[in-house]
């Protein structure tokens, strides 16, 4: 039973996880990928890919769709993560009972060249600013609404400021966010929907200089069980076996802010040797048990109906 890694500039991870489950004893062997033209009558000899690149290669992406009619378990669904963005996340956390901040998707400010004001007729023009601003308040947080690494994350002081970035956000879709004054925040890695990992995080730090840091008394007993539920909630609905969600915490409430990160950071450097060892063994574990069939994988899938089930079997 063979894991495939998918992988883009990342070192420590796929090296280290591949070492790991190689020298275990769980039954399974880990290698990196190996494809080039991918034949459509293919079949997958994995029983699980774990992709961290597919966002930023389309082939990945299809190739990973279609290994999956092989019946290959692929971490995390490709199907769902092409569909995703963070405002209907947003909007799916809200009504799960998470705490979110007051969140308001924009119209984008510009678009290709193709586009008319006549193929604009469904848009309100101009925008209620005043009352989107009176909704998320000041300070705000304007970003894309599939963004990720920090680009185009502005925060804004006054309406002036909004709509002076606003109107440099080119043809990407933004959304307005309350600003969330928070004095605890946490990154946590779910893996397979239910394993929860909670690692103190300091977004005010650069990159790769201590934004992870150890302190088991961060979170008291009550707030440390609200975000694993919250986590679990969170990761069940939106289907996603390997991912982080990140809470600001403001008066005690820890409201979730960023939390599709399918291809999280994984980095030994970035998060630390302690969170490091945990997520290669849970994603280790997680791939053992959906290789053996102990756990389903991610396959509730319209079209999986029809599939013949020899040749899904076969994995
Ligand atoms: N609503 C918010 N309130 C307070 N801080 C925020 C808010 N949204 C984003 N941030 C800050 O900006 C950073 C980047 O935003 P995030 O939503 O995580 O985008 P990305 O997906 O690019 O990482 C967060 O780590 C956090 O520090
Ligand atoms: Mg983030």
């Amino acid at each position: 039973m063979k894991v495939g890694l998918l992988v883009g500039r990342e070192s420590s991870f796929p090296e280290e996880f591949i070492k790991y489950v190689n020298s275990s004893n769980l039954g399974i062997e880990a290698e990196m990928v190996k494809v080039g033209g991918y034949k459509a009558d293919e079949l997958s000899k994995y029983s699980v890919i774990i992709d961290r690149i597919s966002h930023e290669v389309p082939f990945y992406r299809s190739y990973l769709k279609a290994a999956a009619l092989s019946g290959t378990a692929i971490i995390n669904n490709p199907f769902w993560w092409s569909a995703d963005d963070k405002f209907f996340g947003t909007a799916l956390l809200e009504r799960l009972g998470i705490a979110i901040p007051k969140t308001v998707l924009l119209p984008q400010r510009g678009y290709i060249d193709a586009i008319t004001g006549e193929s604009l007729r469904n848009l309100e023009f101009p925008l209620d600013w005043k009352a989107i601003v009176e909704y998320t308040g000041m300070p705000a947080i304007m970003k894309p609404f599939d963004g990720g690494g920090w680009k185009n994350v502005y925060k804004l002081d006054s309406l002036e400021e909004l709509i002076y970035y606003y109107d440099r956000t080119g043809t990407i879709c933004m959304m307005l966010q309350e600003f969330i004054n928070f004095d605890r925040y946490v990154r946590c890695y779910t893996i397979g929907r239910k394993n929860v990992r909670i690692m103190p995080y300091d977004p005010s730090k650069p990159y790769l200089q201590g934004q992870y840091f150890l302190d088991k008394d961060y979170l008291d007993p009550k707030l440390e069980k609200r975000i694993i539920d919250d986590c679990i909630k969170l990761n069940e609905a939106l289907g996603y076996d390997m991912n982080t969600a990140e809470f600001a915490i403001r008066d005690g409430i820890p409201y979730a802010i960023d939390f599709t990160n399918p291809a999280p950071d994984a980095d030994l450097h970035s998060v630390g040797p302690e969170n490091f060892k945990w997520m290669i063994e849970a994603m280790a574990e997680l791939c053992a048990s959906y290789a053996k069939g102990k756990h389903q994988a991610n396959r509730d899938l319209k079209w999986s109906s029809f599939l013949n089930p020899k040749l899904v079997a076969a994995k």
